[in-house]
């Protein structure tokens, strides 16, 4: 494997960082400084960065990020009209990272990322039932009939949901401020739940999954899940 991809799998930094840490003579094989970028790494080398041994067993890193996915980039690792992706968001990523779940274009809020494939899955499940919170903003207000629809189970077109927490958090007269819970995640499945009840839905943020609150971030940034919350995430 090349040097640079073997200290970026190990997690240290990206490839290109690693290729300067080369050039800046920081990085070590066997005891003698690497001058050749193109290094092949060979069974049982000793490689390391500013004197620290690189451990590599050959399988990525795990990485697990928690997002504040903006209004107008797509929830997807590519797009095929050129818009912004949330990986266009994360910076200096070298290994395979992928977006858990989805929300529309015009959602922000929390999303995970990862390059763990079992996170993802177990997440997504249907059978786990995770938890999803969503701020909702509609025009004018909402009856007491409409909201007890949205709590009882509204049919969306070919699928009726599950019970799911609402709550009115604050009403003008030009607006009223929601919050939603459920635990499926149809296609557009809020947005669809209102228009079930003749709805339109202005703004929608993931403010929640499970016990992990968007908090602070700011849209457009990113942190760490620490391995806490991850093994809580696993263990749902
Ligand atoms: N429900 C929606 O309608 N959109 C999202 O992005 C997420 C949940």
């Amino acid at each position: 494997m090349r040097i640079n991809k073997f200290i970026a799998q190990a997690g240290v930094t990206s490839r290109r960082k690693a290729d300067q840490l080369i050039a800046d003579r920081k990085v070590r094989v066997n005891g003698a400084v690497l001058t050749e970028p193109g290094y092949d790494v060979q069974p049982g080398d000793e490689v390391r960065v500013d004197g620290r041994v690189i451990e590599n067993s050959g399988e990525a890193k795990k990485v697990y990020y928690a997002m504040n996915k903006p209004v107008g980039v797509i929830t997807s690792v590519s797009d095929d009209r050129g818009r912004a992706t949330v990986l266009d968001l994360i910076e200096d990523h070298d290994v395979r990272i992928f977006p858990v779940g989805r929300l529309d274009f015009n959602t922000s809020g929390l999303l995970f990322l990862t390059n763990d494939g079992d996170f993802a899955y177990h997440l997504s499940h249907p059978k786990h039932k995770v938890n999803k919170t969503y701020r909702v903003r509609i025009n004018g207000n909402i009856s007491k009939a409409a909201l007890a629809k949205l709590r009882h189970g509204v049919d969306i077109g070919h699928f009726v949901t599950s019970p799911a927490q609402v709550n009115v958090i604050m009403w003008t007269k030009h607006s009223t401020l929601l919050e939603v819970t459920i635990h499926e995640g149809k296609n557009r499945q809020v947005r669809r739940m209102f228009e079930a009840v003749g709805k339109h839905v202005q703004e929608l943020e993931r403010i929640q999954i499970a016990n992990i609150p968007l908090g602070h971030l700011k849209p457009g940034t990113y942190r760490k899940l620490n391995p806490d919350e991850v093994s809580y995430l696993m263990g749902l």
